[in-house]
């Protein structure tokens, strides 16, 4: 394959997650973006593998069943257009994890799915910054408008407003409720009418006209449409005008209107989502970039998933390509142990069901069979070692102590926890004076706690409960820092974790921002790279 023929392949890859408050759609969405994108016997079967529709094919994923919830991640990969898209499908129940924020890491863009009738939620907000943080383009659709909502004047404003992004809508709903019918385009001009079709998984039949075709009128009556024609006067005038740079830089996002349950709007949003959303581009590594259609292979794992087939019991390794071509069986350089690896056991997961995967290109992902040397984060090329920025450990927000109820078990508990702590299931400390007591876990949503204590009985044969601690906060240490300062606290408690780093675990943020006060020179951390050193006193 030539260099031309590369970046071609590269350059029609579209890489994104979406991001949503439980309930907003996101499952719904997925679906109809599968139907569209061609994949339609898959319709259908996002939901109900994670409702128990399906025979789910591993053990753990029994506590989803039991919960009608997904706790694993997939990558959806369908073809739109001549694009190939990569849908990373994060997981959709209503507690948070670590596994989002991994995820977003492999994106290229995201879309932020908003209900219409709630606006902006609490998790919306939360993802959003992660977004941000790390410059992530993000499109808004804006779901449910079949059913009565808010104005949408007043969501875009509520938009920018909370979350601090300007709006651009793309296009502007034509009625609301029951009488949503049809959305505007602005850019283009025209006028997408939609029908139902015979049954949920039919496509919305679509007539296309304008403004001042007399079917409209004859739909939603002439009072209507004049209303309709004064808000996108009113929209020209006030909105500022879409411009790419700002969305690139995730400095403005271009809105979507539309009904992901009836596929109302769903054709015009992907039409424009994939011309929008960027191509892979140049990510950064520790010592540089690079650059997508670089010819060399590049990749970063982003997520481990261990025992996901009983009947296997391997890991699997997800690795995002960053450039170049993956082609199955070749041999890479594992950079962190600067070892050689062969590829030779690679996968790809389309609703949890495994294929073999031979081929892949930049803004891919791939499963990789893992002997047990992967870890987040770990890079692996061709040609000249590049590591790429690492995905941070968030500071958790919940903590257990882990008592184990078969103290027989202990050597099994110690694995266990090892590995869900690498696969990053969960995080682990230890305190510091007796390493040999029961260890303490962290977590950014308390679920993780759930699947864990799943997974350790069930994977592991290790029977534990888990005491709830009352910290509510963490700070990894960096500076001139007296661990003995903060080991005598009232309100708080030091830790080090699986790298032997330092951490403060304080009860209430007042209890932080005391010790932040009284230690002026002492760094309070909330974020860490896994591998380096945070700690350089103590
Ligand atoms: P999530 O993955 O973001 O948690 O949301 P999910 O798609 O599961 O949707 C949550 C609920 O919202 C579902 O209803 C779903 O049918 C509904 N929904 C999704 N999109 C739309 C939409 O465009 N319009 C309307 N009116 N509803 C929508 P449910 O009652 O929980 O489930 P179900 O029995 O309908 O499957």
């Amino acid at each position: 394959m030539d260099q031309q023929q590369l970046s071609a392949e590269i350059g029609r890859r579209r890489t994104f997650a979406i991001i949503s408050h439980p309930d907003a759609g996101k499952t719904t969405l997925t679906e109809k973006l599968l139907l569209y994108g061609g994949a339609i016997h898959l319709a259908g079967s996002v939901k109900d593998s994670r409702r128990g529709g399906r025979k789910t094919t591993s053990d753990w994923m029994e506590i989803e069943r039991q919960r009608g919830i997904s706790v694993s991640t997939s990558v959806l990969q369908f073809d739109y257009r001549g694009r190939r898209v990569n849908l990373l499908d994060t997981p959709g129940h209503h507690d948070f994890s670590e596994d989002t924020y991994r995820t977003l890491a492999a994106a290229d863009a995201a879309v932020m799915l908003i209900d219409c009738v709630k606006g902006v939620e609490p998790q919306t907000i939360k993802l959003f910054k992660v977004c941000r943080l790390r410059g992530i383009p993000i499109v808004t659709f804006i779901n449910k408008m079949d059913r009565l909502g808010r104005e949408p004047l007043e969501l875009l404003d509520e938009i920018e407003r909370v979350l601090g992004i300007p709006c651009a809508p793309v296009n502007w709903p034509v009625g609301a409720g029951p009488t949503f019918a049809g959305v505007y385009e602005r850019g283009s001009g025209r006028l997408f009418q939609f029908e139902r079709g015979e049954s949920k998984a039919d496509r919305a039949v679509t007539t296309v006209g304008d403004l001042d075709s007399p079917e409209l009128a004859e739909m939603i009556g002439d009072k209507v449409r004049d209303q309709l024609k004064e808000e996108i006067e009113l929209l020209d005038v006030a909105s500022r005008p879409f411009e790419r740079g700002a969305f690139l830089r995730g400095e403005m996002t271009p809105v979507f209107f539309g009904s992901a349950m009836t596929n109302f709007g769903i054709e015009p949003f992907l039409d424009n989502f994939v011309d929008l959303a960027p191509p892979p581009g140049t990510r950064r590594t520790i010592k540089g970039e690079r650059a997508a259609d670089d010819p060399a292979f590049s990749a970063f794992v982003f997520k481990i998933q261990a025992n996901m087939d009983p009947r296997h019991r391997d890991r699997i390794a997800f690795a995002r390509v960053c450039s170049g071509r993956f082609l199955r069986g070749m041999e890479v350089l594992h950079v962190r142990s600067n070892t050689r690896l062969a590829l030779t056991r690679s996968l790809n997961f389309l609703a949890h069901e495994r294929k073999q995967v031979d081929e892949a290109f930049a803004g891919d992902v791939i499963g990789i069979w893992d002997p047990g040397i992967l870890r987040i984060g770990d890079s692996l090329c061709e040609g000249e070692p590049v590591e790429f920025d690492g995905i941070p450990r968030f500071s958790p927000e919940f903590f257990v102590r882990v008592r184990l109820t078969d103290p027989a078990k202990r050597k099994q508990l110690k694995k266990g926890l090892e590995q869900l702590s690498e696969e990053g299931a969960v995080q682990l400390f230890f305190d510091r004076l007796r390493m040999d007591r029961e260890p303490i876990l962290g977590a950014v949503g308390v679920l993780q706690f759930e699947v864990v204590q799943h997974r350790l009985r069930s994977e592991y044969g290790a029977p534990i409960e888990l005491d709830r601690l009352p910290y509510q906060h963490a700070r990894w240490l960096e500076g001139e820092v007296d661990i003995a300062t903060f080991e005598t606290r009232g309100y708080s408690t030091c830790v080090l974790d699986v790298e032997d780093r330092p951490l403060v675990l304080f009860e209430s943020e007042w209890a932080m921002q005391r010790a932040e006060k009284e230690n002026p020179k002492v760094k309070f951390i909330a974020a860490v790279q896994p591998g380096r050193s945070a700690r350089s006193a103590a």
